[in-house]
């Protein structure tokens, strides 16, 4: 794996990225031989930025994240983390059998976290997603964003400086999602983590991200990259958010019709 740090005059060490992707290829096995899905994809996140991958349906988005979490292997080209990163799914993944709490806990204890400070680190993560009280609560009894909050919390519970999202909100309501999104922003600027966050839709994209990845389609390319320099905290109807969306779904569009979906 190649280096994260860059080592200054004086002998300390900075991360010079949280996530690298070098000339990173990924073909599968199918009916006709080998599919190129990814093609040859360049892509720095630094230390702190939130960066947002966005295309449309099978153009190999969880694809490269899967990469990125090291749950797969590229064909071609390298990657390198600065330390492992945290995973946040579309599905929220908990354990049934475990309280909200319990799910948590968890993570801290694979993490190494002594036994007698679990508990109170649980609690002060469940206060960062804002569901102080839940503690005990069964997965069944929470509602969909109660889970998502709660796989929240387990992911930051591993202290990875890297966040992997795929789709995290996509199976949530407008209202609940666009709540969700004022707390990942706030808890991004808090925590200072990186994040690297997978979506098909444009709005979304362009209220988190500081800078917005297009990928093309089959195979996925990157097409282009939009910079979002509007103040944070946005909202998902600013004007701003608007345009720019406007602009991006354009963009998307043409790949689509590019490649004969729809
Ligand atoms: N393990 C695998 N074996 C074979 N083909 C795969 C495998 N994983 C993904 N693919 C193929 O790679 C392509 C990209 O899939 P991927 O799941 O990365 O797309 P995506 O951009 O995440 O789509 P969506 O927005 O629908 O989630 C698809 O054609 C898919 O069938
Ligand atoms: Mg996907």
């Amino acid at each position: 794996m190649a280096t994260t740090l860059a080592r200054a005059a004086d002998g300390t060490e900075t991360a010079t990225h949280a996530a690298r992707i070098e000339h990173v290829s990924k073909s599968f096995p199918g009916p006709a031989g080998q599919q190129l899905v990814l093609d040859d994809i360049t892509l720095d996140v630094a230390p702190g930025e939130f960066v947002t991958l966005l295309g449309a349906s099978g153009c190999g988005k969880s694809t490269l994240l899967n990469l990125v979490a090291g749950l797969d292997r590229p064909s071609a080209g390298e990657i390198s983390t600065g330390g492992r990163p945290a995973l946040m799914f579309q599905e929220h993944a908990l354990f049934p059998w475990l309280t909200a709490g319990k799910n948590i806990e968890l993570a801290l204890k694979l993490r190494g976290v002594p036994k007698p400070e679990r508990r109170a680190k649980t609690e002060e993560l469940l206060e960062l997603v804002r569901l102080k009280g839940a503690y005990g609560k069964r997965v069944h009894e929470l509602s969909g964003g109660m889970r998502q909050r709660v796989a929240l919390a387990r992911a930051l519970a591993q202290e990875s400086k890297l966040l992997l999202m795929d789709e995290p909100f996509a199976a949530l309501d407008a209202i609940t999602r666009d709540v969700l999104h004022d707390e990942l922003t706030r808890i991004w600027r808090e925590t200072q983590l990186s994040v690297l966050f997978v979506t098909h839709n444009v709005r979304e994209a362009v209220r988190l991200a500081e800078r917005v990845v297009l990928l093309s389609s089959r195979p996925g390319r990157i097409a282009r990259e939009w910079r979002v320099d509007i103040p944070q905290p946005r909202r998902i109807e600013d004007t701003a958010v608007a345009e720019l969306s406007v602009e991006i779904t354009e963009e998307l569009r043409g790949e689509i019709r590019r490649h004969g979906q729809h």
